[in-house]
């Protein structure tokens, strides 16, 4: 019986690894940091952890500047450091990016109107804006605007962050 149950049993551990393969093929995050985003600015919400992080650490790697659009000054500027000594490690600060860290909370809409504020007194242009944030919570609760947390931080900020930033970009 051992004996038949043999070949399965020593079959099992490279089929692992070929699923395990597998999944990191099908899963790796791929980025050209070969196109050049040198002189261009781009926000990149929710960008000190997550998706942002890699999104914002691809396009400092490209050249661009990214401010990076953080509800945690203090988390931003440890995701800053961290895509600094990448970009150090691995050699790619020539291209000339650079990052600035300021605080916005999608929750809250005078955090939005604020974040407006302190990127016009940056007095730089815009290129890109990437609405990355994202929160999922079954709670319900509401903030103390009144507003339910993951619709005004998935729907409402991002809406008004979109038409503030526009606005603002167009006038110039
Ligand atoms: N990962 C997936 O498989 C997947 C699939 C479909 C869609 N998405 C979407 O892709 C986006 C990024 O996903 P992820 O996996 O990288 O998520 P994540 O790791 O949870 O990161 C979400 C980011 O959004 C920020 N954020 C949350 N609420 C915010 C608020 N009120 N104001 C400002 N920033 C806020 C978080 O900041 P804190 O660190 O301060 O919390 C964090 O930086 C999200 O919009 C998500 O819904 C992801």
């Amino acid at each position: 019986m051992t004996h038949n149950l043999l070949p399965w049993i020593l079959s099992v551990p490279p089929l692992f690894a070929i699923a395990c393969k597998l999944y990191v093929t099908l899963t790796t995050v791929y980025t050209d940091e070969s196109v050049s985003m040198k002189n261009k600015v781009v926000i990149v919400t929710g960008s000190n952890t997550g998706i942002g992080l890699y999104t914002a650490r691809a396009l400092v790697k490209s050249g661009a500047h990214v401010i990076m659009a953080v509800r945690s000054v203090d988390k931003g500027n440890k995701a800053k450091q961290e895509i600094e000594k990448d970009c150090r490690d691995t050699n790619k600060s020539v291209n000339g990016g650079q990052i600035t860290v300021l605080k916005l909370d999608l929750s809250h809409l005078d955090s939005v109107i604020q974040f407006v504020e302190d990127f016009k007194k940056l007095n730089l242009p815009l290129n890109v804006l990437i609405n990355n944030a994202g929160m999922a919570t079954m709670t319900g609760e509401q903030v103390t605007t009144g507003l339910e947390p993951m619709f005004a931080t998935n729907h409402l900020g991002h809406y008004l962050l979109t038409k503030k930033i526009v606005t603002t970009v167009e006038a110039e």
